[in-house]
C-alpha cells in the first residue's frame, strides 16, 4: 500500500506562532487550550511548565498568563488586565482581525452577523467586541426569522466553508439596504481542505490526524468523506486498525492545523509497521 501526504497538512501559521510563545513562556498558563491538540498540550506541559486552566476563574498564583490562539471575551482580556499579572497575547492574528472588525463596525451602527459555531471559543470572543445587536448563525435559514437592521456587516469563524459563507452574504444581499461583508475565513484552513479534497479523490483509504474537539479537522473529516467513504479521524496512532487497510492501494493522510509533525510521523510510522 502507498502512503501518500496531502500537499498542505497539519500546522498553521497561527498555531505555529502559539507555541513557539508557550516554549518561550517556561512555567506559565493559559486560559483555556493554547490549541485544540491535547497531545500537544499535554507536551508542553510536561516539557516547558506550561498549564492550562479552563477560565479566568480558575487563576491563582500564576505569574504568566497565555492568551489562547482562539482568543478569550473581551470582558476577559479587562479582567485579565487588571491583575497583577504578565499577560502574553498568542491569539492568532487572524482571529484579532474579526474582533476588530467587530469592535469598529458595531460602534458604527451596523449590525453583526457571525457566520459560525455559537459555542465555539473563537465566536464567543468574537462576538464580544460588538456594541450593539450581534447575531451568529450557521445557516440561512436561521437568518428568516432574525429582526436585523438595515445596516449589517458580515464576518465569519475563521475555520468556516466559503460556499457556506457565500450564500449567507447573498441571503443578506437581498435583505438588507447596506450589507459590509469581511471574509475572515483563513487561507491556511482553505490550502488544507483543497489539498485533502484532491487526495481523497484518488484514496482508498483517508487519515485525519487531529484533535476530535478541532472545528477545522472535523472540516477535514467531512471533506475526506465527500470523495473516499473510507475516511477516519484519529487523534493519534493507537487509534488505527489493521483491518482498515486490508486491500487498500493508497492511503492518504492529512491533518488539521493544530497537529503537531510528531504526531503525524508516528501515524507514518504505525501504518508502514501495520501494511
Ligand atoms: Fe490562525 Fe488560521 Fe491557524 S486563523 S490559528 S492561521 S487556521
Amino acid at each position: 500500500m502507498k502512503i501518500e501526504l496531502a500537499k498542505k497538512y497539519g500546522f498553521c501559521f497561527g498555531v505555529k506562532r502559539a507555541i513557539k510563545i508557550a516554549e518561550n513562556t517556561e512555567n506559565s498558563a493559559t486560559i483555556g487550550e493554547l490549541i485544540h491538540n491535547n497531545e500537544e498540550i499535554d507536551r508542553l506541559h510536561k516539557k516547558f511548565g506550561v498549564k492550562t486552566l479552563n477560565d479566568i476563574s480558575e487563576i491563582t498564583d500564576e505569574k504568566r498568563l497565555i492568551i489562547r490562539t482562539h482568543g478569550i471575551t473581551k470582558d476577559d482580556l479587562d479582567v485579565l488586565k487588571s491583575k497583577n499579572k504578565e499577560l502574553i497575547d498568542a491569539t492568532c492574528p487572524f482571529v484579532k482581525k474579526p474582533q476588530q472588525i467587530v469592535e469598529k463596525m458595531s460602534s458604527e451602527g451596523y449590525d453583526i452577523i457571525i457566520f459560525g459555531d455559537k459555542n465555539h471559543p473563537e465566536v464567543k470572543g468574537v462576538k464580544s467586541y460588538a456594541k450593539g445587536k450581534v447575531f451568529v448563525v450557521l445557516d440561512v435559514s436561521e437568518l428568516k426569522n432574525l429582526k436585523i437592521s438595515n445596516k449589517v456587516a458580515l464576518v465569519s469563524q475563521t475555520t468556516k466553508r466559503i460556499e457556506n459563507f457565500t450564500k449567507i452574504a447573498e441571503f443578506l444581499m437581498t435583505t438588507t439596504k447596506e450589507l459590509r461583508i469581511f471574509n475572515t475565513i483563513c487561507n491556511a484552513t482553505f490550502q488544507n481542505q483543497e489539498a485533502a479534497a484532491k487526495l481523497a479523490k484518488k484514496a482508498d483509504i483517508m487519515i485525519i490526524i487531529g484533535g476530535k474537539n478541532s472545528s477545522n479537522t472535523k472540516q477535514l473529516l467531512l471533506i475526506s468523506q465527500n470523495f473516499c467513504k473510507n475516511s477516519y479521524l484519529i487523534e493519534n496512532e493507537n487509534e488505527l486498525k489493521k483491518e482498515w487497510f486490508l486491500n487498500k492501494e493508497i492511503c492518504g493522510i492529512t491533518a488539521g492545523a493544530s497537529t503537531p509533525e510528531w504526531i503525524i510521523k508516528k501515524v507514518v510510522k504505525k501504518i508502514n509497521t501495520m501494511c
